[in-house]
Parts: C-alpha cells; structure tokens; sequence
C-alpha cells in the first residue's frame, strides 16, 4: 500500500501545546502562493504514483475557505492518478466549519474527516488555546454528518492539566456517545517552545503524576471497549472495519509521499523532509529546487527494524511470517536477544507467530520500543 501526504500550513491561530508548523492568516497574505507552490510539488511526484490513501493534514486544511479548498482538491486530482485511493480524509478544526466548505470537500472527494475535538470542557479547551468550545464541536460533527460524512474520526487528548478523573471519563463517554468510527486519544506532550510548555515550566501549569496519566489511559479504553470501540492501536480505537488506513500504512511499513513545507516522504528506503518553512518552500518550488536538505538512506536491515518497532503500536502486534516475507528479515535476527529479554520481564507476548505488546506494557510502549530500534 502506498499513501500520499499534503500538509497544509495554516491555522487560525497557535493552541499551546502545538508544534505543527503552521502560519495564521496575518503571516500569510496571500495563501495562492502556496497552492500554486503545493501544485508545482505535486506535479513533480514520479509518474504512476497512485496511492490507496491520501491524508490532507496540517495545520488546519479547513482554515481555507471553500474555494481554496477546492482548488487544492483540484490540484490534487490533476496530478495524481486517484483510482485506487480507498480513503480519502482531511482534518479539520470545529471552528472553521460551514456547510458550504464540507459540500466543496465532499464533492472534491474527500470521504473521511478527522475533527479536533480536544475535551469536551470548556476549561480545558481553553487551558490549550482553542479557537472552539465543546458545543461548537459538537455542532461540527453534527454538520459532518449532515452533509453525507460516514467515515469520522474525533482526535481527543487526555491528562489535560487540571481535569479530575471523573472529567476525564466524561469526555470518553461524550465522545463514544456522539458514535463516530474512529477516535484517535493522545496523551499531551509537553513539545519544547510551546506556550503550555513555558508554564509547566515556570509551575504555572501542573501536569497530573505518571501514576495518574496512566489511570487516565487505562480508564478511557475501559469506557472506550465498553462502547464498542476496538482499541487497534496504542492510541487509536475504531468501530469494526473502521481502523485509519492511512496511520496503518505508516505502522506498517509503508511507503508515502508528503507534500507541503515540514511534510515527510519514505520511498525506497529513503527518507527526507520538507522544509518547514514556508517562504523557503516557496522560494525553492518557483526556482525548481528540491524542498528538502537530506535525503537519508536507510539500509535493508534498517528499515526492517523501523517497520517492526511501527507495527508493534498496534494492538494485534506483528504477524512474525508476514513482517519475514515484507521486510526480508526474521525478527529475532534483527532483535532476538531484546525480544527474548522484554518477553521475559512480561513487557512483550508471543502467540504462536504474533508478537505482541503486553497489555500492561501499552501506557509506557515509548520506552519499550524504543529498546528495539
Ligand atoms: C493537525 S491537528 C488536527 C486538525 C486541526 N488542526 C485541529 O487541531 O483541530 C492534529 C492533532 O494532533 C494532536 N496534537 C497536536 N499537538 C499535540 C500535543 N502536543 N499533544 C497531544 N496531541 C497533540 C491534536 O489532538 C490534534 O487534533
Ligand atoms: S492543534 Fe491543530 S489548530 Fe491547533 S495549532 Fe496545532 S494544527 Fe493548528
């Protein structure tokens, strides 16, 4: 499978946990720049490129108003050939909606809509900066559906500084009950140079201790499987036939292209990003350069062990026979002897010829991962 990124740059204005490379509108006069810089990208991927997932990211692709967004659909369409794209989804922001841009991307062919929901409490929404309130996300994800959405996922954050237990649990139960296919629930990271970092910092802002973050995560899947949501990866639940095509690719191993300033490409074992910056992206689209410095070249085994380490994310682990026959390699001459040691210490399970995390292991799957790399 092979999938193509666009990342689009802006965003109204900066939430304060985000390091996503992003501009708001007054650093940016003159947004038909960029799409014909993204369109000069595009015409550029090698001839034949046809993925089976196109994933439109940012930033916030819905802070382009509905005629932009169709003119970057348009572009999309005119360079790459779409006819085995099984899933087609943007993100979007629930204070950037109107029924006018929905039509324009469902009609552009996009057919699955990631909503930045966050909480659904207000104070925490405002503790990260949001343009939204609950009620606007909500109103958003009603308009999804109104306008013919039936792919929606919900992009949650849990252990939001200053939320008891129990608000956490209800923002699980808000969104389980709003019924969408996927939500995606991600523990906050403190990213260096944000907003909300500089106050954990300087004590302004207290984080919850390890201990409780992990309740936290062990609580939401509880209410999340209870629901009916299959908990496929470390962060990520989905209704039955329903998982992210797009992330899976990624896990797996599979090859992408990424289009748009800070986007990233894996293709051949190579790996390179775009600048993140874009009057240098730009700059470098309209004299011919290319919009990345490196190019890294991951060697066979390299890449293998990256595909193992991804594919463990998720939950059903790595069928061992399928990772041999992709990637070339056995896992246990890539790792035998850390795989031989994490399934002694219980932080790994094997079940035949699937190798797993162990249950316990997900919260702090960070650390046991990164033993394999
Ligand atoms: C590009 S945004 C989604 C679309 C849109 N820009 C929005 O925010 O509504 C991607 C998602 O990444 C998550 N995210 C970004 N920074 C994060 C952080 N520091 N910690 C946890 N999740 C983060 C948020 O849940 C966010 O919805
Ligand atoms: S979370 Fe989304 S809206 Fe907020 S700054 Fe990041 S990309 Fe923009």
């Amino acid at each position: 499978m092979t999938g193509l990124y666009i990342h689009v740059p802006l965003c109204v204005a900066r939430c304060r946990y985000c390091d996503f490379y992003k501009v708001t509108p007054d650093e940016l006069p003159d947004i038909g720049l960029f799409l014909e810089c993204l369109d000069i990208e595009l015409g550029r991927l090698p001839q034949g490129f046809a993925p089976e997932t196109v994933f439109i990211g940012g930033g916030t692709p819905t802070a382009l108003d509905p005629g932009n967004f169709a003119a970057l659909l348009a572009s999309i369409r005119r360079h790459i050939d779409l006819s085995k794209v099984v899933e087609f989804s943007s993100e979007a922001n629930p204070g950037t909606l109107t029924p006018e841009k929905l039509e324009a991307m469902r009609v552009g062919g996009i057919n699955r809509v990631s909503i930045g929901v966050q909480s659904f409490n207000d104070r925490a929404l405002r503790l990260l900066g949001r343009i939204h309130d609950a009620d606007t996300a909500i109103e958003g994800f009603r308009m999804l559906r109104d306008a013919g959405f039936d792919n929606v996922n919900l992009d949650l954050i849990q252990s939001i500084p200053g939320m008891t237990p129990s608000e956490v649990l209800d923002d699980a139960r808000r969104a389980a009950q709003l019924g969408p296919e996927h939500i995606s629930y991600y523990n906050l990271i403190y990213e260096p140079g944000t907003a909300l970092t500089r106050e954990r910092d300087s004590g302004n802002v207290v984080p919850p201790g390890d201990d409780e973050e992990a309740d936290n995560y062990f609580a939401v899947k509880a209410v999340l499987e209870d629901a009916g949501y299959d908990h496929y990866e470390i962060s990520n639940f989905s209704r039955a036939g329903k998982p992210c095509l797009h992330n899976t690719l990624y896990w797996q191993g599979g090859e992408y292209f990424g289009c748009g300033p800070s986007a990233h490409s894996h293709w051949n074992r190579a790996r390179f990003g775009n600048l993140p910056d874009l009057a240098e992206y730009c700059d470098r689209m309209r004299s011919g350069e290319r919009p990345f410095d490196e190019i890294e070249t991951l060697s066979p085994e390299e890449k293998a062990r990256e595909t193992l380490v991804m594919w463990l994310r998720m939950t059903q682990g790595v069928d061992l026979e399928a990772f041999r026959a992709i990637s070339g390699f056995a896992a246990d001459e890539l790792c035998g002897p850390a795989i031989d040691s994490m399934l002694e210490e219980g932080l790994l399970v094997r079940d035949g010829v699937r190798l797993s995390l162990a249950p316990d292991a997900l919260f702090v799957s960070n650390a046991v991962l990164s033993e394999l790399i």
